[in-house]
């Protein structure tokens, strides 16, 4: 299947995202936490839309030359299609600044875990009884930085 390409979400995508990360078993965000995240300086909202329904999602927060992963998820039927990739990279190219991601992900979740890993993040902590159900999180970050110079040469 060929993906439709990633874009920039407007607010007006907040009811199909919403669902999407509803579906996802994502904790569910206010229409006010919404509205935060789209007015935050540092807010991306990427998504994938499919039909009026949101294929893929990703929230963003950027400082500086860092960026937190507050959400990803892709439609269950659209996953192992390369649509959460897709998103990554689209919202890496769109913000070159950026040099280290991160984010935390619940330490049962091994399919995201995979996925992170997969594409080049690593674990770097855990923190205790994150979750409110007390579950842990694991931390896991990706280095963009690319060497500066060539040793060789
Ligand atoms: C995690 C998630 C976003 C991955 O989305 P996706 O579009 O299926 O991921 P991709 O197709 O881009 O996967 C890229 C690679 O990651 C790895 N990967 C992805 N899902 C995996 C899984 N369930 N098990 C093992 N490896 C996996 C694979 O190496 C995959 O490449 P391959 O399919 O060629 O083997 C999706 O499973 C999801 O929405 N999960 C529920 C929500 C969630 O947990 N979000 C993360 C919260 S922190």
């Amino acid at each position: 299947m060929s993906l439709p390409q990633p874009r920039r979400a407007s607010a007006a995508a907040r009811v199909p995202l919403d669902a999407l990360f509803r579906d996802a078993g994502l904790p569910r965000w206010s229409a006010e936490q919404w509205a935060g995240e789209w007015a935050h300086p540092g807010g991306r909202i990427w998504w994938i839309p499919d039909r009026g329904a949101a294929l893929a999602g990703l929230v963003v927060r950027c400082a500086a030359d860092e960026a937190e992963i507050l959400q990803l998820a892709v439609a269950p039927a659209a996953r192992r299609q390369g649509a959460a990739s897709l998103l990554l990279d689209a919202f890496r190219s769109a913000e070159p600044q950026i040099d280290r991601m991160f984010l935390e992900v619940r330490a049962s979740n091994d399919p995201a875990q995979a996925f992170y890993r997969a594409v080049g993040f690593e674990e770097v902590g855990r923190r205790v009884g994150y979750y409110v159900d007390r579950e842990d999180a694991i931390v896991m970050a990706r280095p963009l930085t690319k060497p500066v110079g060539n040793p060789a040469g």
